[in-house]
Parts: C-alpha cells; sequence; structure tokens
C-alpha cells in the first residue's frame, strides 16, 4: 500500500471503559479475526495482564480495511500498558501513531486517570478522536460526557457512539481513523530510521522488536544498527501482525512491523530506541531515548533453599522479556540466599514476583521494597545501598542522600486539601499548582521516592474518592536525617526487617512496626518479644504470646469439613513461612511496614 493509505492510531481508555471490547469489535469487522478466535480477548496475552484487567505490555495488530469510498486502507492499531509504572513505554508507544482513539464509558464520563494519557497524546501531536462508548446502558449519559470534553478542550461535536458490545457505531469508528488520523509523512528514500515501541523475547529467534518506520525501509540481510548502543546486528527476518506475526518481504515508511535479527537479549533492543541502517545511517535517533532504571528494590528469597538455582533461570529467563528487570544475588542472615532486584516501581515489582511464583511455581518470601541511599562515610567512602541491612553503623557515616522525584498529582479541584494534606505528611515539598481548565488542577511536588513506594498512591487515591493520578519523574538525590531501624525477634536482629526511615517519625515507625509484628508473627510454643531499634537503643517492644491450643483443638466438636479446611489454610499459610532462628515469620511480616503510616 501507498504510504497515504496507512493508518497508525492506539486506544486511550480507562480501565474498564471498553478498550479491548472496542479492540475487538474492529479487529472482527475488518475481518483480522473471526468470531471464533475472539472467545480469547486477543490485544491482552499475559494471563496475568487479564486477570488483573491492566494491560501491561505494548501490542500492535494490523487490520486492512475497505471505506465506504473503496479505498483500501492498512490500520495499525498499537496498544498501549495503562500504568503509571509503564508510562514510558507508554509515551513511546503513542510516538509510533498519528492518532488515538479516546474511549470513555457512557455512564461514567472522563476519569482523571485518563488525563495523564490524553495530555501525553497533545504532547505527540496525537488527532484524537473521542468515542463515547457503553451507549447501550441504561445510565448512558452522552450528553454529560460531551461537556466534559469541553472542559479538557476537546470538541464535542467530533464525538462518536458507540456500544462495543453490542457492535454499533463501529464502522463509524473506523471511518473517522481513516478520514481523520493523518497518514505518516516519514520519507521512503531517506535512511532507515524506526522506533522500537516493544520487544518482547521469542525463545528460538532471540529478541523481536516491535517498531514504527519513520524513513526509508527495512528487509532482512541488511545490517542495523541500535543508535543507543551502537550494537550492529543483521536482520534476519521482518514481518507485520495479522494479528499473528506473519512474515513480509520488507517493511516500508510509515508502516509497523516486527524484526528478528539474531539479539539475544531485549537488553540490546530497548523500547524508545533508534533503529537504522549500519550501512548508511541517518544523523540523527529520534528523541526521548530513556534507558530504563529501576527505582524500586527488594529482596526475593525462596522459602526452600534448595529452589535457589530455580530462581536464578526463573529471573535469567524473565529478564531476557523485561530490560528494566534488574537482579543481583543477595544473602541474608535471616533468609539465606536470594536475590536483590530492581523494578520500575510497585505494580512491576508485584508482576514479576506473581510470575515467578505461577509460571516457575516458586514460592518465595519477599522484603519491603526500598530505594538506593548514597551513604557518605566519615572515611570519604561514598556508597550507593539498596538493602537497608547494609548500611554502615551510624557513627561510620557523615551524611546520607535519598532519591527525590518531581511527582505531578492531577485531580479536580474539590480534592486539592486531601491531597496536599497527604503529600505534606509525606514530607512532600510543594512546588506548583496550577488550573488545567476550570476544574481540573495539578500539584506538582518534590517527594522523597521512597515515600512514594511506601503505599503514597494507594492512600492518594482513597482520600480523592479515586479521582488523583499520579505521575513522577527522578530529579536527584537530596541529604536527608534518617537512620536505619532495627527488628530483633527473640533477641535476634533480623535483617531482612531492617528499614530505613526518617529521624523525625522512626519512634512512631518503630512502635507500629513492632505492633504490626506481633499481629503477623504466630503464637510459637514460648513467648516471642519483638523490639525495634535505632543502633543500641530498644524504641519499642511487644510480645507475642506462648502457644496455648492448636488449630484442632479449637474446633473440637465442630463438623469436618470446617477442620479441613482450617487445616488445609494452615498448610498453604506455612509454605510462605520462613524459619528464622528459632522463630516462624510470615511473608507479611516483611511486608509489615508497607501497611502502617
Ligand atoms: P482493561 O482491559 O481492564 O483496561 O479494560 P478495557 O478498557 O479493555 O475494558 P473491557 O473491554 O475489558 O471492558 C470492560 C467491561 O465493560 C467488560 O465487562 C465489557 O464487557 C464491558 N463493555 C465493553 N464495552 C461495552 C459496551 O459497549 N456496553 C456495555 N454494556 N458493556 C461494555
Amino acid at each position: 500500500v501507498s504510504q497515504n493509505k496507512i493508518r497508525n492510531f492506539s486506544i486511550i481508555a480507562h480501565v474498564d471503559h471498553g478498550k479491548s471490547t472496542l479492540a475487538d469489535r474492529l479487529l472482527e469487522f475488518t475481518g483480522a479475526i473471526s468470531e471464533r478466535e475472539m472467545e480469547e480477548q486477543l490485544l491482552d496475552t499475559m494471563d496475568l495482564e487479564r486477570e488483573r484487567g491492566i494491560t501491561i505490555k505494548a501490542q500492535a495488530v494490523r487490520m486492512d480495511y475497505e471505506s465506504e469510498t473503496g479505498d483500501d486502507y492498512v490500520l495499525n492499531l498499537i496498544d498501549t500498558p495503562g500504568h503509571v509504572d509503564f508510562s514510558y513505554e507508554v509515551s513511546r508507544s503513542l510516538a509510533a501513531c498519528e492518532g488515538a482513539l479516546l474511549v470513555i464509558d457512557a455512564s461514567q464520563g472522563v476519569e482523571a486517570q485518563t488525563l495523564a494519557n490524553i495530555y501525553l497524546a497533545l504532547e505527540n501531536d496525537l488527532e484524537i478522536i473521542p468515542v463515547i462508548n457503553k451507549i447501550d446502558l441504561p445510565s448512558a449519559d452522552a450528553d454529560r460526557v460531551k461537556e466534559e470534553l469541553i472542559d479538557i478542550g476537546l470538541d464535542p461535536d467530533e464525538a462518536l457512539l458507540t456500544s462495543a458490545k453490542e457492535g454499533i457505531g463501529i464502522e463509524d469508528v473506523l471511518e473517522a481513523v481513516v478520514n481523520r488520523v493523518p497518514a505518516p509523512d516519514g520519507n521512503q528514500d531517506e535512511p532507515l530510521k524506526a522506533l522500537i515501541f516493544d520487544s518482547v523475547y521469542d525463545s528460538y529467534r532471540g529478541a523481536i522488536s516491535y517498531f514504527r518506520v519513520i524513513n526509508g525501509s527495512i528487509k532482512p540481510g541488511m545490517n542495523i544498527e541500535m543508535m543507543s548502543t551502537g550494537k550492529k546486528f543483521e536482520v534476519s527476518e521482518v514481518g507485520v501482525f495479522a494479528p499473528q506475526r506473519k512474515e513480509v518481504d520488507e517493511i516500508h515508511s510509515g508502516e509497523v512491523g516486527y524484526m528478528a535479527a539474531s539479539i539475544k537479549n531485549v537488553k540490546d533492543a530497548r523500547v524508545g530506541d533508534t533503529i537504522t541502517d549500519a550501512d548508511n545511517p541517518t544523523a540523527k535517533p529520534l528523541p526521548g531515548y530513556q534507558p530504563a532504571k529501576p527505582m524500586v528494590y527488594c529482596g526475593l528469597y525462596p522459602v526452600e533453599g534448595e529452589d535457589y538455582e530455580l530462581l536464578k533461570d526463573a529471573l535469567d529467563k524473565l529478564k531476557l522479556n523485561d530490560a528494566s528487570l534488574t537482579f543481583e544475588p543477595e544473602t541474608s542472615e535471616a533468609l539465606g540466599f536470594g536475590y536483590r532486584c530492581g523494578f520500575l516501581g510497585l505494580l512491576h515489582m508485584e508482576i514479576i514476583q506473581e510470575r515467578l511464583e505461577r509460571e516457575y511455581d516458586l514460592d518465595l518470601v519477599t522484603t519491603a521494597p526500598s530505594v538506593v541511599y548514597k551513604i557518605y562515610k566519615t572515611d570519604g567512602e561514598v556508597l550507593e545501598i539498596e538493602n537497608p541491612a547494609n548500611m554502615p553503623e551510624r557513627h561510620h557515616i557523615e551524611k546520607i542522600e535519598e532519591p527525590i522525584v518531581k511527582a505531578e498529582i492531577m485531580l479536580p479541584d474539590e480534592h486539592v486539601g486531601s491531597a496536599m494534606e497527604l503529600a505534606e505528611e509525606k514530607r512532600g515539598k510543594f512546588k506548583n499548582m496550577e488550573y488545567l481548565d476550570e476544574v481540573r488542577v495539578r500539584l506538582t511536588y518534590d517527594m522523597p521516592l521512597s515515600e512514594i513506594v511506601l503505599d503514597f498512591f494507594d492512600n492518594l487515591k482513597s482520600r480523592t474518592k479515586g479521582y488523583a493520578t499520579l505521575d513522577y519523574e527522578f530529579k536527584g538525590y537530596q541529604e536527608a536525617e534518617l537512620v536505619k531501624l532495627d527488628i530483633l525477634v527473640n533477641k535476634d536482629p533480623v535483617d531482612a526487617l531492617s528499614c530505613i526511615v526518617h529521624d523525625e517519625f522512626a519512634y512512631e515507625i518503630g512502635r507500629e512496626l513492632a505492633k504490626k509484628l506481633k499481629e503477623y508473627i504466630p503464637e510459637q510454643m514460648f513467648e516471642v518479644p519483638i523490639q525495634a531499634a535505632i543502633g543500641n537503643d530498644v524504641i519499642a517492644r511487644e510480645t507475642v504470646k506462648a502457644k496455648r491450643k492448636d488449630v484442632l483443638q479449637k474446633c473440637y466438636g465442630g463438623d469436618v469439613s470446617r477442620k479441613k479446611k482450617l487445616l488445609k489454610q494452615q498448610k498453604e499459610g506455612k509454605k510462605r513461612m520462613k524459619q528464622v532462628g528459632s522463630v516462624e515469620i510470615p511473608q507479611e511480616a516483611f511486608m509489615a511496614v508497607l501497611t502502617i503510616g
């Protein structure tokens, strides 16, 4: 097809507003996929993803469409990840498009969380087509949604009305894509310049890059160069998404496709990187490339020591597919041998943990997330510490610096008060407040990353009735009065429970933590003291009483099934316990610090 018959677009939507359903309908209408194949929602391929109802990895699909005027078009739909941890991936996916469908639930209206992506789309100069979906619902109120569109600067007359569920308005959407989204404007005769918006690992062919060609073209046999690293590869296969991968001879400017080039690791095919012709390179890479940088770290330990090698293999495999995951061996006195892993954010961390447990059948104990601290020692040495347990003793420390992020909170003005209160409690420094339109406000704070890591987002959500969105980017390091809080269980310090906290809140956190741990640590055969300490000073103490009855006695005389259930629960609970010294500590205890404050 000629370039003016190509349309590249994505769909922006709040969770549950119908993005996947609409995408399915478009595929169905254009014959890219049959109704039978539709049973499984196609765009979300990972199980985990489907269950959580969030889109994590960007995927692409190509559709052939004959318009009302009888012209043949190629439409490339690029799916975008739906969470703040992956906002960089979203921005790269959008950079590969000329237009975006903004899907809004007619009964819910524009949700604050969608705003961040709308602004990203506008920044990338995308044509935005509002699609008011679920008009079949009795509670649908398209007129109200149209007014909200005015509030965010979009033209309500351009909105389409659909019911993805009942297949209403689907053709209008395709016509709008054809008529309103501009054709790509790259130049076929210039040297190759292509943007990687995703890369996945294939056990036979290595890393497969998904890209959008801006200028030039790409075909097998070509020598290509990844511009951020200068690494060169020979292209072995190119193809399109139809919707399964389908090999083609060549991919031209304006088109979207995939490439295999015997790239062993996805870290050599990074999202946001520019691919060029090694023998005839383009002058400048595309703007905006950012190497993935882990922000949050935690320790992962197998419950059974002998699973250590298995854990290593599993992490190696996941890493092939996920350039932003990092890990290094680590030993804990309490937990034994494990790995310290780095993640983009908390959701990324949870996803990796779940995949390890499900896909690799590992039972893991994870420690509370931490950020990287810079420790300036009195002897002049500077350490970067991502595990609180490794912090030097207090008298060896000159000063400590912690990572600070620029946090942007977007929300309706009625919730500004509660958001500001929370940000200040969490050591945020107010920077700016700005009205984006009549009701929507953007608050900017400088905040310690460690506070964001500890549940800030959930807190923010609950205080603003779900309306606030959060976006943050790393800003730099700043000195802070921080101390290491140690936890002693049965008089022994448990290194995996140590955390680094602000001096001002240390006593309070120590007391709360000891209380929580008392709840989490089950009664043992003997009394177990739990203490919080800073250096040699014990600042809090709780006691877990000695056990009296066993589980079965508790329901003596009860019916059998109840007993069975209890035993089963106990067995399951046991799986996630780690024997530390003479005390069994359950998984929840290692995360207790997340549940306080
Ligand atoms: P995530 O994948 O979780 O981000 O959600 P999504 O935006 O992809 O939404 P999805 O397509 O999974 O739809 C969410 C729910 O809304 C599902 O239960 C759909 O069946 C339902 N739904 C989607 N479109 C319509 C519609 O037009 N009318 C009605 N009544 N329900 C719809």
